[in-house]
């Protein structure tokens, strides 16, 4: 258990731990949008996971995910699933205690640290867009934690984009995606962390390692491609603040406001798509 430290920047409430690196703020308009992205990233990828554990999940099991934010996924499954149990850990407490189902708990803690849970624990683990929160050796650590409590057999499945090098992407978004990579980069976090996701879980001792890559239509192809494209510009704007810190430009707000609305007309005439990895795995028996 950690007790959330929070400091301003232009206005918006970001983590201040110093063990926790993670770039997006964490007041409500950032727990609505990653509840939202949770909706759009449902309705594009077709299900809330790919593990093959539909039957056992019905049956009943126990699953982790691993910084759960504000829980949309937790309490959607929760839903799917009565008889599983589900428990969710994030650094923030943006995770309604009072609506949960009574299939669900939580708990507050920094996954770069140890995770407060008993060896061969899980018979699940979902983590999606870490991408902002977890350094190099944060990876590696994280991994090798995630791995000592999944039970033998028990499945992994990390969900990652690549927001370095996009489908058709244009020069202005290059700008903006290259500038991010530039910042991770500069505070020791992997930004192509999706194309390694394989390689550091089977470092980390996992085996069956396999990536599914599906390419997500950003502002065209009808309303999936409408829905990705506003929750990149929602994301793009709450980073803002730390954008800023690599491209002085961007601390006018309204000149970052408009290179993001060019970037929209440029991805829907280039037809930009982002890759989006899902990789799973098995701890050994
Ligand atoms: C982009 S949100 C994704 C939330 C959720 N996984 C989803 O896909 O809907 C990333 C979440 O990771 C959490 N996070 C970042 N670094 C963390 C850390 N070191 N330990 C625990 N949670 C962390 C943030 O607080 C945030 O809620």
């Amino acid at each position: 258990m950690i007790e959330p430290q929070h400091q301003i920047l232009n206005g918006r409430n970001f983590h201040a731990n110093e063990k926790v690196a993670y770039l997006l703020p964490e007041d409500n308009d950032e727990m609505s949008r990653v509840h939202k992205q949770h909706v759009v990233l449902k309705y594009t990828l077709q299900s809330n996971f790919q593990a093959p554990l539909q039957e056992k999940l019905e049956q009943g099991i126990t699953v982790l995910d691993s910084g759960c934010g504000p829980a949309s996924w937790v309490f959607d499954m929760a839903k799917d699933f009565p008889n599983s149990k589900f428990c969710g850990i994030d650094i923030t407490s943006a995770f309604s205690q009072d609506t949960k189902p009574s299939n669900c708990e939580f708990t507050i803690a920094n996954i770069a640290e140890k995770i407060p849970y008993p060896d061969n624990h899980f018979d699940f683990i979902h983590q999606r867009l870490l991408i902002l929160g977890l350094t190099d050796a944060n990876w590696d650590f994280t991994l090798k934690e995630l791995l000592r409590v999944l039970k033998p057999g028990g499945y992994i499945e990390l969900h990652e984009p690549d927001l370095h090098e996009l489908n058709n992407m244009g020069p202005l978004l290059q700008q903006l995606q290259h500038t991010m990579s530039n910042m991770l980069q500069s505070r020791g976090m992997p930004p192509k962390i999706s194309n390694e996701l394989q390689g550091r879980a089977i470092k980390a001792g996992f085996v069956n390692a396999q990536v599914e890559i599906t390419a997500l239509k950003l502002n065209h192809g009808g309303q999936a491609g409408k829905m990705l494209w506003d929750d990149y510009q929602h994301g793009y704007t709450n980073m803002r603040p730390v954008m800023a810190m690599s491209n002085a430009e961007w601390q006018d707000e309204e000149l970052y406001a408009i290179h993001i609305d060019n970037c929209a007309k440029e991805a829907e005439a280039l037809q930009t798509s982002v890759n989006w990895y899902t990789c799973i795995a098995q701890k050994p028996l």
